[in-house]
């Protein structure tokens, strides 16, 4: 039987139409593409390096400019002007490979920082209101981190401090999660603890992700959708358990990566 909330999962929050990328030294890095992304989905975008995971991922939110084709928001529209831009990025919780966090502030400082974009130049100045202070602890009790709330970034391990980016990536009460290869440097424990923290969240929280990963291993245990990319072109896309030695042999070449 169909559980209630079946239905939202279809429902489409962002598609591509006919986007390629062609960065300007004429590096094919995306070849023409349609996909379509639903609400509450976690999709792993997989495959070896320049396969054009990032490039993928920094078009939805146009830190690449497509050469051709339209990226198109649900509610927003086309992702093209200035004003709409900005409004995606907003609602839009990144999280990258090296978590860009600023080493000598604290945990705290660096969860407010995401909220600043919400503020004028001139009040952002100024210390953020008490609500927000409240807002990013309990963002950092989520990733189990509030009792490091007053420490330096550079004196949490690699993981916390990746937790740290995901704090601060939902204190931005996003729409969308884009995480670019956010466990690549972690050792495999914490590797697991990340991603299955945002995964957690992601499902809580009904907010679709959208997470770029090189390993095999976390997109079958993470993701509820893989898109398997090859030389800039999407070679596989389906639900982990479809994901077979055929499948593998189109992403990674003729052997398969573990
Ligand atoms: N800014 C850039 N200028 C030129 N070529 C680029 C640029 N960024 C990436 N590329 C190339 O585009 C291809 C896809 O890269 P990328 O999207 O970074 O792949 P991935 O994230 O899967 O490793 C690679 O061949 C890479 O060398
Ligand atoms: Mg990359």
């Amino acid at each position: 039987m169909l559980d209630k909330t079946a239905p939202e999962t279809d429902e489409v929050f962002l598609a591509l139409a006919g986007v390629e990328v062609v960065y300007s030294n004429k590096t094919v890095a995306l070849k023409p593409v349609d996909l379509t992304f639903s609400n509450k989905e976690v999709t792993v975008l997989l495959g070896p390096s320049g396969a054009g995971k990032s490039t993928l991922l920094r078009v939805l939110n146009r830190l690449v400019l497509p050469s051709r084709g339209t990226v198109i928001l649900r509610d927003l529209g086309e992702l093209k002007s200035r004003k709409i831009v900005r409004q995606h990025r907003l609602r839009t919780g990144m999280v990258f490979q090296q978590h860009q966090l600023i080493a000598r502030m604290t945990a705290l400082q660096n969860v407010l920082l995401s909220r600043i974009g919400n503020y004028s130049f001139l009040r952002s100045l100024f210390p953020l209101p008490k609500d927000e202070r409240i807002w990013a602890l309990e963002c950092l009790s989520r990733v189990d981190l509030l009792e490091k709330a007053l420490e330096r970034c550079d004196a949490l391990s690699g993981g916390q401090q990746q937790r740290v980016g995901i704090a601060r990536a939902i204190a931005q009460r996003p729409d969308l999660i884009l995480a670019d290869e956010p466990v690549a440097s972690l050792d495999p424990a914490s590797s697991e603890r990340v991603l299955s923290t945002l995964r957690s969240i992601c499902k809580q929280d009904g907010i679709p992700a959208i997470i770029s990963l090189h390993q095999l291993e976390y997109a079958r245990l993470f993701a509820d959708r893989i898109i398997g990319l090859s030389q800039g072109a999407i070679v596989f896309d389906g639900p982990p358990d479809q994901l077979d030695e055929t499948a593998l042999e189109k992403i990674y070449g003729a052997r398969p990566q573990a």
